[in-house]
């Protein structure tokens, strides 16, 4: 069974063919980073027209990689939300037309259980049940996965996600769009210790997250420094940032996994790229003997690859395709109406 999937929910475009047999064939992405960061921040309406102008061309990349023609695809998946409206019109309507096209039936998947599984894209991947961290720019939450669209919520944040709050603390320091991936890498040139600044939430004793705090201690930091930041206070200021989320992150990964008695953690989205976090959930892991799996750095971040395989293992978890031609794409859709043990 081959599947091919569709990504188009915020500023990257993926295409990306999977096969049930033989795994990821190939994979083609093209990212609006630089085309956003002239305004600071994603334009949705330029978001939209960038999706229309590369998706035909990535699919064709794909295809001439993988070897394959359109008469191969079996199925054809694709993001259906949640993510900005009309960028995810354009890879749902696109999607859509194809199958229509090929006569091949459709599968909409949810873009948070295709960062949940992706993971299980790589050579040495986890089984169920894990522990999943998820996060993104727009979402952060610990959750229970027992299996394919079984997913039990043990906590979220409350506002800013862990993503947003890199972003938003990233440009309180002068950095471009987008902020996050340049202040960790800036970070990992700071002292630590320099500057102290909130842990939220990290005694609340349940598994909720608070980011929008921690963003605000950086404003009132950069406030005092007064008009012009040294790239010494910037670096020794995004390293107390990063110390500060990643041992939030950390600490209440940790109290997951004591809960659920687990002894897999899986990092999926965005800031699971980041390299502290990384290294201090590695740490933890040795010491509390559970073992963290993470997506190839590659598949982190948005992509096709992790819509493509979604919806195959949906497939074969028996949730039915749909005959392609009708379509609706949900912006804001919570995993968990997604997930059968809720
Ligand atoms: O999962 P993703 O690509 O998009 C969403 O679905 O939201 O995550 C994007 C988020 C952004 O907020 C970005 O700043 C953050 O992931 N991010 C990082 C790093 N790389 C990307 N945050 C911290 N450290 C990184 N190295
Ligand atoms: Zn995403």
């Amino acid at each position: 069974m081959l599947i091919l999937g569709v990504e188009s929910s915020c500023d990257e475009t993926g295409i990306a063919l999977y096969d049930s047999e033989a795994g990821l064939l190939s994979h083609a992405l093209h990212s609006q980073v630089a085309m956003h960061a002239e305004y600071g921040g994603v334009v949705p309406e330029l978001a939209s027209r960038d999706h229309i102008r590369r998706v035909v061309p990535l699919l064709r990349e794909a295809l001439g990689r993988a070897g394959k023609h359109f008469d191969d695809i079996d199925a054809v998946a694709y993001t259906r939300g949640p993510g900005l409206a009309g960028a995810l019109l354009v890879g749902c309507a696109f999607a859509e037309a194809l199958a229509l096209a090929i006569a091949k039936p459709t599968i909409p998947v949810h873009h948070l259980e295709g960062h949940l599984l992706s993971p299980l894209l790589s050579s040495d991947p986890p089984t169920f049940p894990f522990v999943a961290l998820l996060v993104s720019g727009g979402h952060t939450q610990l959750m229970k996965v027992t299996g394919v669209g079984e997913y039990e919520l043990l906590g979220e944040t409350l506002d800013d996600a862990a993503g947003e709050a890199f972003d938003k603390s990233a440009k309180l320091l002068g950095l471009p769009y987008p902020g996050g991936a340049l202040l960790s890498k800036l970070a990992e040139t700071g002292t630590p210790g320099i500057h102290e600044l909130p842990r939220p939430m990290l005694h609340s004793g349940d598994l909720s997250f608070s980011f929008s705090g921690l963003k605000t201690a950086v404003l009132t930091l950069v406030r005092e420094q007064g008009e012009n930041l040294s790239e010494a206070f910037k670096a020794d200021a995004a390293r107390a940032f990063q110390e500060a989320i990643v041992e939030v992150l950390v600490k209440k990964s940790l109290k997951a996994m004591k809960q659920t008695g687990l002894k897999q953690l899986v990092v999926a989205g965005g800031v699971g790229a980041n390299k502290q976090l990384r290294a201090t959930l590695n740490d933890e892991a040795k010491r509390k003997r559970f073992r963290v799996y993470y997506p190839e750095l590659e598949f982190c971040t948005d992509n096709g690859a992790m819509i493509a395989l979604a919806g195959c293992l949906r497939l074969q978890a028996g949730t039915p395709s749909k005959p392609a031609g009708e379509f609706s794409v949900l912006p804001r859709w919570p995993l968990m109406e997604m997930s059968a043990t809720r």
